[in-house]
C-alpha cells in the first residue's frame, strides 16, 4: 500500500531515487534490470548498491530475482515514491495526508499545495495515483497485446498513459467545465484541487432539481468542447453549495468515437436514473440528449460564424486518443515519456555521465569508499538527503501532528 510508500519516503535519499529511476528506465529494455546496468547508471560501487537495493527490497519498493541473473523490477509503490519526489521538488505539494478515496483503478491522497511565493493560504489538493496496469481497461489491454516481450513494462505504461490522458483533458476542460483544477502531473500521478462537498452517491440534496440542471449544463458544455465523459454517474460527481464538479476523466472519448452516441446516452441515463430513484424527478432521456446535442451544434455554428471566443480543443483530444493506436503500430516507441526521457536516453546510450549536481556527491562517495565502510551511518543519510525532501518531511510530520490533534 501507499502508506508504506509514504513511510519509506522519509527514509530514502537522492541515491536511492537514482537507483529507482535506474530500474524504472531499465525496465524499458529488461524484464529484470541487471545489477551491472544499475551500477553503470548510478555509478555507485557494487557494495553500496547492494546495500541500498536490499533496503529498497525490504521496503517493498522494488523486487529482486537471482535467476537467471541478479535483476530488479520496480513496484507500484516505488513508482509512487518517484512521482511524489518529483512533486515535492517542483513544489507542487508540501505535505501529504490521508487516503481520501480509492477507485477501481486509482488511489487518492489528500495533500497540500504551498501558496505561491509563500504568500496566502496553502491549497488543499489531492494526488491521484493511477493503478491501471493492475486491472486494465480495454484500450490498455490492446496496448498490452502489442507489447509482446515488453509485457513486464505494461503496468507502468498503462498507468502512466491513463494519468497523462486524464491530466491532458482536465487542462483542456478547466475552467470551462466545472472540474477540480489540475495542478501537476508526473508519471502515473496527478495533483488536482480537492473537490468541494461530497459525492452525489453519498449525499441527500435539498434542491435536487437545481443540481440536476447544473450537471446537465456541465455535460452540455463538455460535449460542446468535443468531449464525452464516458463514466459519468453519481460516483463521479461532487455536489457542494457552490454547484457540482465532475471528476475521473481518463476514459473520456470524443464524438468521433464509433460508440459516441451510445456512451453519451449511458452517461446521461445514469444521471437521470439516479435523480429519478433518489428524488423522483422524471426527465425524458431522448429529449435530454437532444438538448445536449443541440447546444453543441449551436456552439459549433457560433464557431463557424467566426465569433470571438476560445477555440474548442476537441480535435486535440481525438488526436490523443489516436496516440494509443499509433503506439500500437509503432510497437510502443512513441513519445509518451516526457521529462524522464532524458534519463532514458542516457540509459540507452550507455553514457552514464553524472549530472552536475551529482558530481560532488560522487566525489564524496570515492572518499568514503576508501574507508572500508559498508554500513551507512545516520550522519551520511542526513547529509545526502535532498533538502527538498527534508523540507517535505518536516511539513509532512507537522501535518501528521496536526492530524493527530
Ligand atoms: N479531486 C478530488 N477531490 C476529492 N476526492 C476525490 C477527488 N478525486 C477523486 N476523489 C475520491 O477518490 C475516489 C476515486 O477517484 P476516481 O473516481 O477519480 O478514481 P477511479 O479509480 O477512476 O474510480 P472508479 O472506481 O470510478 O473507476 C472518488 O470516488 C472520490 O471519493
Ligand atoms: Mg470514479
Amino acid at each position: 500500500m501507499i502508506d508504506e510508500a509514504l513511510r519509506v519516503f522519509k527514509e530514502i535519499d537522492s541515491k536511492d531515487f537514482r537507483i529507482l529511476t535506474g530500474i524504472e528506465t531499465g525496465m524499458k529494455h529488461f524484464e529484470w534490470v541487471p545489477i551491472d546496468e544499475l551500477n553503470k547508471y548510478t555509478r555507485l560501487p557494487f557494495e553500496k548498491l547492494e546495500y541500498r537495493l536490499k533496503k529498497l527490497v525490504r521496503n517493498k519498493l522494488v523486487v529482486r530475482t537471482t535467476q537467471p541473473y541478479e535483476g530488479y523490477q520496480i513496484y507500484f509503490e516505488g513508482y509512487d515514491v518517484l512521482a511524489l519526489n518529483a512533486f515535492v521538488k517542483r513544489k507542487s505539494i508540501s505535505a501529504i495526508g490521508d487516503e481520501v478515496g480509492v477507485g477501481k483503478e486509482s488511489v487518492i491522497y489528500e495533500a497540500i499545495l504551498p501558496p505561491e511565493l509563500a504568500i496566502g493560504e496553502p491549497v488543499p489538493v489531492v494526488i491521484k495515483f493511477h493503478r491501471e496496469g493492475r486491472t486494465s481497461f480495454k484500450q490498455i489491454k490492446r496496448v498490452r497485446e502489442h507489447l509482446g516481450e515488453r509485457e513486464h513494462f505494461s503496468w507502468i505504461y498503462a498507468a502512466r498513459l491513463a494519468a497523462q490522458r486524464e491530466y491532458g483533458i482536465m487542462v483542456t476542460l478547466y475552467p470551462k467545465v466545472s472540474i477540480p483544477k489540475p495542478f501537476d502531473h508526473n508519471r502515473h500521478a496527478i495533483v488536482m484541487e480537492l473537490a468541494k462537498g461530497s459525492l452525489l452517491s453519498k449525499t441527500k440534496l435539498i434542491d435536487p432539481e437545481w443540481y440536476l440542471n447544473e450537471i446537465l449544463k456541465q455535460v452540455k458544455i463538455t460535449y460542446s468542447l468535443g468531449v464525452i465523459h464516458a463514466d459519468l454517474s453519481e460516483y463521479n460527481i461532487f455536489a457542494s453549495e457552490d454547484g457540482v464538479q465532475l471528476i475521473d476523466w481518463p476514459q473520456y472519448i470524443t464524438p468521433e468515437h464509433p460508440q459516441a452516441d451510445e456512451i453519451l446516452e449511458r452517461d446521461v441515463s445514469n444521471i437521470l436514473t439516479h435523480f429519478y430513484r433518489k428524488y423522483g424527478i422524471k426527465r425524458e432521456l431522448d429529449e435530454t440528449i437532444r438538448e445536449v446535442k443541440s447546444q453543441a451544434a449551436r456552439s459549433a455554428e457560433d464557431k463557424e460564424e467566426g465569433e470571438e471566443g476560445e477555440e474548442s480543443r476537441g480535435g486535440g483530444t481525438a488526436e490523443e486518443w489516436d496516440l494509443v493506436e499509433v503506439l500500437e503500430e509503432e510497437g510502443f516507441e512513441g513519445d509518451i515519456f516526457q521529462e524522464e526521457d532524458l534519463e532514458a536516453e542516457k540509459f540507452e546510450a550507455e553514457s552514464f555521465e553524472a549530472e552536475e549536481f551529482e558530481t560532488e556527491e560522487f566525489e564524496a562517495e570515492e572518499i568514503e569508499a576508501e574507508v572500508i565502510d559498508t554500513e551507512e551511518t545516520e550522519a551520511e543519510e542526513t547529509e545526502t538527503k535532498d533538502p527538498k525532501a527534508q523540507e517535505f518531511e518536516k511539513a509532512a510530520s507537522k501535518k501528521d501532528t496536526l492530524d493527530r490533534n
